[in-house]
């Protein structure tokens, strides 16, 4: 089968965490700010497009080269085999992207690629300049960095947060690809104990119960290769058949709880959507009440921030009852994503480690509070 020079794209910040799990799944990995490149045929589309949980897309690196004028930028697209790619129906939009290069107008340099492919196909088809795109997407994008192109096709489609088990969105649900990075900077692999305190729409702890369970993240989703009319669509039936004999049971517990019951209620869908209601524990629970028997895991939460969802000063208070609350519970490592710079000085420890990140376009932190390992 064909090999790929292949790539994924994570959000800011998540490269090695998105590299990591690229190596678990077998791959040799090269990053770059924004994307890790690794090479794979159509099997290994389906099984990184079906089990990464951290990535954003899986694309096809089609071309690479300079290009510092719009003829360059259009012979050199010209020159690709586009009829091997796209039948003659295809609907093929193309995304523009251009960073600190010569060819800086991004509607520009979408429109010279489209046409460029629309004048190839156009004589490759023997067509007169017209090609209906009735037919199944074919996504292609045109990124250029220091006069660099890159020109790709998104195997994904929609983006892999969009795992299709959420139904209804609660409070400001994180994506789910960002929860899963957010576990994957923990040591949780489901040997242990997880507590997520404010569970909103339940994102974490749904995410951690695929982990536990090793259910392989995209497997209620349809990807844009589906569309491909080149692609071997058994081997997505093979790898979906293949990941149901990977599956395993959850041996510890997972605890969700929130103050409010009406998100908990989404959560619960969420969860039955996931095929995980079964191994988490929902409770409605405020966090001064928090109490646990369970000893050596994770708590793991992600806090209403002052900006987002109540004032700043309500949530600080919250920040300073949660380092009450949680501080006899040295036994667990302690993480919380939170977008306050006074985090640390409310919940009155100075955290092991913090991690830069943004959640869209919010600024935050991970605050990891290691354990006391008695
Ligand atoms: C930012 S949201 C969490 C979103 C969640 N990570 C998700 O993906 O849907 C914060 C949550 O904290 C909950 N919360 C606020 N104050 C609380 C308290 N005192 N005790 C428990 N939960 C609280 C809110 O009801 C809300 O669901």
């Amino acid at each position: 089968m064909q090999k790929y020079q292949l790539y994924t794209t994570m959000g800011a910040g998540f490269e090695s965490v998105v590299a990591k799990e690229l190596q678990s799944l077998g791959y040799q990995t090269r990053t770059e700010n924004g994307r890790v490149f690794f090479k794979g045929d159509q099997a290994d589309i389906v099984k990184t497009n079906l089990w990464l949980r951290t990535a954003d897309r899986v694309k096809i690196l089609l071309k690479e080269f300079k290009a510092m004028d719009f003829d360059t930028l259009y012979n050199e697209t010209y020159d690709f085999d586009w009829a091997k790619l796209l039948p003659v129906d295809a609907k093929f939009p193309v995304q523009g992207r251009s960073v600190r290069s010569k060819l800086h107008s991004e509607p520009g340099v979408q429109s010279i690629v489209k046409k460029a492919i629309v004048n190839k196909m156009a004589d490759q088809y023997h067509r007169r300049g017209f090609l209906p795109e009735s037919g199944n997407e074919y996504p292609l994008d045109v990124h250029i960095y220091k006069n660099t192109v890159r020109l790709s096709l998104d195997t994904t489609g929609s983006s892999l947060f969009k795992r299709g088990y959420r139904v209804e969105h609660g409070g400001a649900p994180l994506k789910e690809n960002f929860a899963a990075s957010l576990l994957k900077l923990t040591p949780y692999d489901g040997t242990h104990p997880l507590i997520d305190p404010m569970t909103g729409s339940g994102t974490l702890a749904i995410e951690a119960a695929l982990i536990a369970k090793n259910v392989a993240p995209g497997s209620w989703r349809k990807f844009a290769y589906d569309g491909f009319d080149w692609f071997n669509p058994q081997l997505h039936k093979d790898a979906v058949e293949e990941a149901k004999t990977k599956v395993k049971k959850v041996n510890e517990p997972i605890v969700a709880s929130d103050i409010d019951q009406s998100v908990l209620e989404i959560a619960k869908v969420n969860a039955h959507n996931a095929g995980v209601l079964q191994d988490i524990y929902f409770k409605q629970l405020a966090i001064k009440d928090f109490a646990t028997d369970l000893k050596n895991g994770i708590i793991i939460a992600n806090p209403p921030y002052g900006k987002r969802l109540k004032d700043r000063e309500s949530a600080e208070s919250l920040y300073k009852q949660m380092g009450e609350v949680f501080k006899p519970y040295s036994s667990f490592n302690q993480y919380f994503l939170v977008g306050d710079p006074n985090f640390e000085k409310c919940f009155g420890r100075r955290a092991n480690k913090k991690r830069k990140l943004f959640n869209g376009n919010l600024r935050v932190d991970f605050y990891q509070f290691w354990a006391n390992k008695k």
